[in-house]
């Protein structure tokens, strides 16, 4: 990991100290990070293209090979497990051949899946359809869980507060999580500190959370375009205090992430070696955050763990998990 600070700095900002020491196993063991969110399926399919189809100006894919990966809150519950902490999974899913495929994967996982079905729900899967590494189509199912399904949620997220340490909320803006605001203050209530990945203009609903880790995107898409890393302090502590967040993580995608809390900003420089694919590196910066801060390790360190283990995630294609070995190799 580099310590300096990207060449606009503006800000006060302190860089990351030296690499932060092995988190003994057992710690991590102990995490019980409860994922609540939008679960979903990424499905892929891969053939030849040899023609036009007859009927339309468009290729006919002759599929040879078919994968299936866990998205969303789900793909953020397996880099918990694949860290080694004790990963619960609270979500919605359908009664459709999705859901079962879904259920099948997390059944085959280290992630206990407390899973709410709902008949009425298509389970959201992302459909890629590639030939040569190219990817012809995407293909999106989704619709939103019913209000007794989304209820029987919340009610199921009351019982297993008190056996997490750390709550993490996934938001892929499927309806998951409408009762997030709820769900934050109980969390509050009992004491638990609650990380947020959030989606949308919305983040009020969000409200009380500890640590909210947009992208740049994200977070554009809230504060409006920033000039400068001083005007950037100036938005995200107006941002924080309104909405009580104790602190906020913005990942900065090639330019690593900064940390801002009262008071106090901490930039890291990416840690990326060679970069393959990036696609789910934010949830992997979430998942182990969460796992960290309930292995007690404090937020300064945790981030600096998140930024190496993302360092790690991009350089991989599949698999976008990380495990112990990895990370304190
Ligand atoms: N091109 C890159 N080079 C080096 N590191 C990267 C790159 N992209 C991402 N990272 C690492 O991953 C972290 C998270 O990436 P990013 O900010 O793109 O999150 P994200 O947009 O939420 O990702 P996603 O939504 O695809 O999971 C970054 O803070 C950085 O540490
Ligand atoms: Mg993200």
């Amino acid at each position: 990991m580099s310590n300096s600070l990207p060449p606009d700095a503006a800000v006060p900002a302190v860089a990351l100290s030296a690499p932060v020491p092995p988190v003994p196993r057992a710690r991590i063991a102990a995490a019980r990070v409860l994922v609540v969110g939008d679960v979903m399926l990424d499905r892929y399919w891969f053939g030849d293209v040899n023609r036009i189809s007859p009927e339309a100006p468009v290729p006919v894919v002759h599929v040879q090979r078919k994968e299936d990966r866990l998205g969303g809150a789900a793909n953020v519950a397996r880099n918990a497990a694949a860290l080694g902490a004790q990963a619960g999974l609270l979500c919605v899913v359908g009664h459709d051949e999705p859901g079962e495929r879904i259920v099948e994967l997390l059944g085959e996982s280290r992630v206990t899946a407390f899973l709410e079905r709902d008949p009425e729900l298509l389970t959201t899967i992302k459909l890629r359809v590639l030939s040569r590494q190219q990817q012809l189509l995407r293909v999106d199912f989704e619709n939103s869980p019913t209000h007794e399904v989304l209820s029987a949620c919340l009610a199921r997220f009351e019982t297993l507060l008190p056996q997490h340490d750390v709550i993490l909320m996934s938001d892929y803006a499927k309806g998951g999580l409408t009762h997030v605001t709820q769900m934050i203050a109980n969390a509050k209530r009992a004491g638990k500190p609650v990380l947020v990945d959030p989606k949308g203009d919305d983040w009020d609903r969000y409200r009380g959370a500890t640590l909210i880790t947009p992208n740049r995107a994200e977070l554009r898409e809230v504060v409006g375009r920033w000039s400068s890393e001083e005007d950037l302090l100036a938005r995200v502590t107006t941002l924080r205090e309104s909405l009580d967040l104790s602190a906020l993580l913005l990942t900065r995608s090639e330019e690593g992430m900064t940390l801002f809390t009262a008071g106090r900003v901490v930039h890291t420089q990416a840690d990326a070696r060679e970069v393959y694919d990036v696609s789910g590196a934010g949830d992997t910066v979430i998942a182990t955050v969460a796992t960290m801060l309930g292995a007690g390790v404090p937020l300064v360190d945790s981030i600096a763990y998140a930024n190496r283990a993302a360092g790690i995630v991009v350089g991989k294609l599949g698999t976008a998990t990380v495990d112990y070995n990895e990370l304190f190799a």
